[in-house]
Order: C-alpha cells, then structure tokens, then sequence
C-alpha cells in the first residue's frame, strides 16, 4: 500500500508515474517539526536505500546528502555522489519503504547525530513524500518501482564486454585495443569513446584529424562486430561558427543568469553553456542532436559531467584573478597562504554558481540550486527521448554519471569516478542493490579502478565481481597505467573471466529482463530473501543475482579465498581455466579457496550455461548446457 502526502512540492519532478492522491490523514512513522521529519529506528532495524551512496548495504550510522556530485575522490566520509536516490527501506519493529520527491538538497541523518534517531531534512518544505508499505523487503521495493515506472533495458550487446579509456586518441589507437583484444581470444562488444574523439571537446562533432572517416571507421569496426559508444558532455563550448552553440544561444535555450544573459561556465572545452533541460523546447533540441552520431552508425552513449559539473564560472574565475592580486608581493603566513591557494580550488561545483543561473521550467522560472538534482536526469531524459525517434526499431545504449529517481526509465548509470583500490570493488558490489532498489538496474562500476593504477591482481579480482554487473566496463583516467585485459602480459586468465562473463549472458541477461519487467531487484542483499535468517540480515559482502545466484567476490589484496555464508544448501560452482564445475555445499559458513586462477560463485539448483562465444551476436542460446543440481 502507497499513501502520499503532499507538503507543496514546487515543481514536479516527474519521478513517479501514478497520480495518487495526496492523504489528509496524519503522516505515519515521521514525526514532522519545524520541517525535520523524524523516526525514532528500533535497536535492530537495518536501513536500507539511497541508491548509489556508499558506507555498506546498512546505511545506519552515517549522514547523507542528497546534491548531484562531480566527486572524483569516493572516500568514506563522503555523503554525496553523483546522483540523488531519495528512498529508503526501513527494516525494525516497523518496516515500510519511504521516497522524498525531491529536487534539492536533502539531508538523511540516519542515526549520525542520535543513534536512534532517523531525521530526514528539506532545504525547504516542499515536497512529495510517499510512505509504502508491504508483506517482506522485496514487496515494498516491487511497490515502490511500479509508482516510480519501468527500468530501462538495454540492447543484448549492451551485456558484453566493454573496453574503454581516456587517452585513446586516435581511430588507430581504438584499433589497436580492438586488434589486442581479438589476439589474446577475449570477448568484446564495446569500445568506449572518451572526450579525445571531440573536435575541441565540442558535443556533437568529430574531429577529423584523428578520426578522417568517422562514418567508415565506425561500420568497419560493427563489420568486425564491435560498438563504439561515444561520450556526450552535458556543457555546449562557447564559439561562435559552432551550429549547436549559435542555435541553443538564439534559441534562449541555455541556463540564464539573473540578468537574462546565458550563464557561462567552464569545463572540459574552455567557456560553455549549459542546456536547460528543464525547459521541454531546449530538451528535445539537445537530444536531436545525437542524430549527428546516429547518423554515423553510432547505438549507444555515454553521458557525462551532468551533475553539472563546473570547473569554475566566468565570473568566479575573473573574480579569483582580481583577488589574487591581493596576495602578490606580500609575506604569506600559512594561513594567508592557504587562503591565496584557496582562491583557485574552490571554484569548482561551487555553491555561489549553483545559485547564480536559472532555469525555464513549464511550471516557471527556477534559481538551479532549487531544482539541482534534476539536471543529469532530464539530460538522460532528453537522449532517450529522442533516440526513440532517432532509432526506432532497436534500444540504444544509454547510462549516465548524474541521476535522480526517474531517469532509470531512460537509462543506467556507472558509478562515476572511482579508484584502483581494493575497498572499491567491496564499495561497488554495495552500492549495487540500493541502485535497483530504486530501479536502476543496468550499472556498474569502472572496471580496475578509474583514478590510480590498477594491479594485475585488482584487475583479475575486480573482473570476478564485474562479471555479473549488468555493465561490464573497463575504464580509467587520462595518465594512469594501462589496465585492459591485455595490459598484464599473460592474457589467459582475462580470456577465461571474460569468457565466462559470455557463458553466462543467458542467465544474467534473463534475469535482468525479469527484474525489470517484474520490477523487481536483480542484485539483492541476502536478508531480502533470507528475511527470517538472523545471520543472511548481517552479510554486506555477497548479493543474491537474480533468483538463482549468489556471490561472494574476493576483494582483499593477496587473499587465497574468503568466508562465504550460506543461507542454504546451494552448488559451489568454480571456474577454473576454462573448466566449469559443480559441487554441493551445506548450509553455513565455509572457508573457500579462490586462486587468482578461479571464478567462485553459488548457485541455487541448476544454471544455463552458452558455449563460450567472440561477442554477443556470436552466443548461441538455443543450444545450453546446464551445471549443478
Ligand atoms: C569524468 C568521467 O567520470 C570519466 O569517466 C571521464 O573519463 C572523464 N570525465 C573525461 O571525459
């Protein structure tokens, strides 16, 4: 059961897709003062929920904060990311789902200032607030998503394998990953295209020099069956001659300053403007746009810097230079000269420029810090959009960096921007059930860690866990070590991982649909269907894939195995160069060994498995054969 109750939201986010009415009876659970809502958690209740945040499956114990985040430094201590996933699940003495409709800043004290205490907090009251109730965990969630409307599905390549980094310049640097790839025998579907493919970071164009024949590049590379998948940046480079910024500024269709002029920031192409996506004109031009790119052959894209992400704005930044001269020939003190330093990094997705430009809404003109967290959303919104028209007939690959609840109807998201670190890969697998909880089904994180270096180890260990990540990419920063499945000298063992990630593409891929179309979770926590098992309620490093899986990956630098529960007799099937096996294993906990050289996963009852196959159009799913018992 659903009960809404309306605090006079100022615009409508769009998120749900069921009009209920609001109650007029008293909130229940919240206590509602001075506009904090409070909730005083049972000693045992576990709070489970807002989607992408980090700190563990239970997110009891820390303060969040809902603002679409350009973060490129996920430590723990963080309380916000990328996106804005206002849903939480209450799992005590009371048990019941609650999602704020929210644009803004919002803050989740979920017993960080008392223990006990939850309290949620508005920057304003005004807001939709939906209570939902149900019999068990998977219930409220499957409630929850048929308010909020259909996952996103992506087309089946859209499971393979992807390659991708910042730094490939050139068609023929592409090329050569691909070659790479197709020596060692390892499965790929994707190659990524990051902001090097750009005419001077310039959306919507192609530069020429490093790609002459775009067009022919790209169906020379679907002949050998690969995908490019382009990235789109959320910011328009300011120049005059460049047709997208010369028709979005005539048009009015960038974000304004309070004077009327378009507001100017700067990101990757130097001074820009950014599209109103809350204006439904300057929405559908901007997903038009991607034509250019359908037009060459391109099916899929990835959508960046949407939070929006903002280096500095034009006036800061002339700002800054004014202020810095008044540190110039005088003798700096730590302090001063912490202040000096200062003037330059905190520029960036600063707070006084988020209140500095304002948006041309159907229900009228808003400031954007007052509707922040609907910017990366109505982004993806825009491109799907279009692309249905543009592409009718097939789905087209889309994900996105910034997101609110909402956008899981027009795409996935990756997780942004995290690190080769060993605690990464536990902080993926984590953030994975609260993202499909709040229907964002198809994620995942950047393979081997974006910044830093990446071992051959991580890697290895990372792929194991990424193999059932609805998105399976590798991805890295600009200058750090290369870490493609090739980049560790012998390839065997990424062949076999890969390979097995293919095998599995029957399950998983099955398993996905049914999630979305049942509106149900594809990765799930063990005390959703263990609920009356005290110890599946204590687990937050193993996740349940769809109705016959479990896992428990490695993530621990040098491990042989791990501790593994299990919530019932289940098959411990084992990867091990290329052979596949099967073993019954009890109840309980177990020691399990995982060489490097191993895949472990659980399976309960018995799995399909593909012949191994090059890419997805290559798997055969007529002819399975089945392991386990
Ligand atoms: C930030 C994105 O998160 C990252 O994935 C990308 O490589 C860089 N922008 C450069 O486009």
């Amino acid at each position: 059961m659903i009960r809404k109750f309306s605090y006079s939201p100022k615009i409508s986010t769009g998120a749900v897709v069921k009009n209920l009415p609001a109650s007029d009876l008293p909130l229940p659970y919240f206590e509602l003062k001075d506009g904090v809502f409070s909730y005083r958690m049972s000693d045992s209740a576990c709070v489970y929920g807002l989607g992408e945040a980090i700190r563990g499956i239970n997110k009891r114990g820390w303060i969040y904060e809902s603002w679409c985040s350009d973060d490129p430094f996920h430590s723990e201590e963080k309380r916000s990311l990328y996106g804005a996933h206002n849903f939480l699940l209450i799992d005590g003495d009371d048990r019941f789902g609650v999602f704020f409709d929210y644009p803004t800043r919002l803050t989740f004290d979920i017993g960080y200032t008392d223990p006990a205490v939850l309290t949620v907090t508005p920057a304003e009251l005004a807001l939709d607030l939906y209570i939902i109730d149900g019999d068990s965990l998977k219930d409220i969630v499957r409630e929850f998503r048929a308010l909020i409307g259909k996952s996103y599905i992506p087309p089946l390549f859209a499971f393979g394998y992807g390659q991708s980094r910042w730094g490939y310049i050139t068609e023929e640097d592409i090329a050569a990953v691909v070659d790479k790839h197709e020596a060692a025998g390892i499965p790929l579907d994707m190659i990524y295209l990051d902001i090097d493919y750009l005419d001077s970071f310039k959306d919507f164009t192609v530069n020429r020099e490093r790609y002459p024949d775009f067009e022919g590049f790209v169906s020379r590379m679907r002949a050998r069956g690969y995908h490019l998948i382009p990235i789109i940046d959320a910011a328009v480079k300011r120049e005059e001659g460049y047709s997208v910024y010369d028709e979005g500024h005539e048009k009015g269709y960038f974000c304004k300053d309070e004077n009327g002029e378009d507001f100017v920031v700067g990101v990757w192409p130097g001074m820009s403007c950014l599209p109103d996506f809350l204006n439904p004109e300057a929405s559908k031009w901007f997903g038009d746009k991607y034509k250019a790119l359908t037009d060459a052959g391109i099916d899929g894209f990835w959508n960046d810097m949407n939070e929006p992400a903002l280096f500095y704005s034009e006036k800061a930044l002339d700002s800054a230079f004014e202020k810095i001269k008044a540190f110039e020939g005088k003798t700096l003190d730590a302090l001063s000269y912490f202040g000096a330093r200062d003037v330059f990094t905190r520029l960036s997705n600063a707070q006084d420029d988020y209140d500095s430009f304002y948006h041309n809404a159907p229900e009228g003109r808003f400031r954007h810090s007052n509707v922040h967290n609907l910017y990366g959303y109505k982004m993806t919104e825009s491109a799907a959009n279009s692309l249905k028209a543009l592409r009718p007939d097939e789905p087209t690959l889309l994900f996105s960096r910034a997101s609110y609840i909402g956008a899981h109807r027009s795409g996935g998201i990756w997780t942004g921007d995290n690190h080769s670190w060993w605690s990464h890969i536990l902080q993926s697998l984590q953030q994975m059930p609260g993202l499909n909880m709040c229907g964002f089904l198809y994620t995942g994180s950047d393979i081997g860690g974006f910044n830093g270096n990446c071992t051959r180890d991580l890697l290895i260990r990372w792929l194991s866990f990424a193999v059932f990540t609805p998105l399976m990419r590798n991805h890295a920063a600009l200058g750090t070590r290369s870490q493609d499945a090739t980049a560790f000298g012998d390839t065997e063992v990424f062949r076999r991982i890969i390979e097995l990630r293919y095998r599995l593409i029957p399950y998983l891929y099955d398993q996905f649909l049914k999630a979305a179309e049942n509106d149900e979770m594809y990765f799930r926590p063990l005390s959703f269907d263990y609920e009356n098992d005290p110890a599946a309620r204590t687990i937050d490093d193993q996740l349940m894939v769809g109705d016959r899986l479990m896992i428990a990956p490695v993530y621990k630098q040098n491990a042989a195995g791990r501790n593994v529960y299990l919530p019932e007799q289940m098959n411990l099937i084992r990867m091990s160069g290329g052979e596949i096996t099967a073993e019954p294993i009890e109840q309980g906990w177990h020691f399990i060994s995982v060489p490097l050289s191993d895949v472990v996963f659980f399976s309960i009852g018995k799995l399909p498995l593909a012949e191994p196959a090059k890419n997805t159009a290559e798997l055969d799913f007529d002819h399975l054969t089945y392991i386990g018992s």
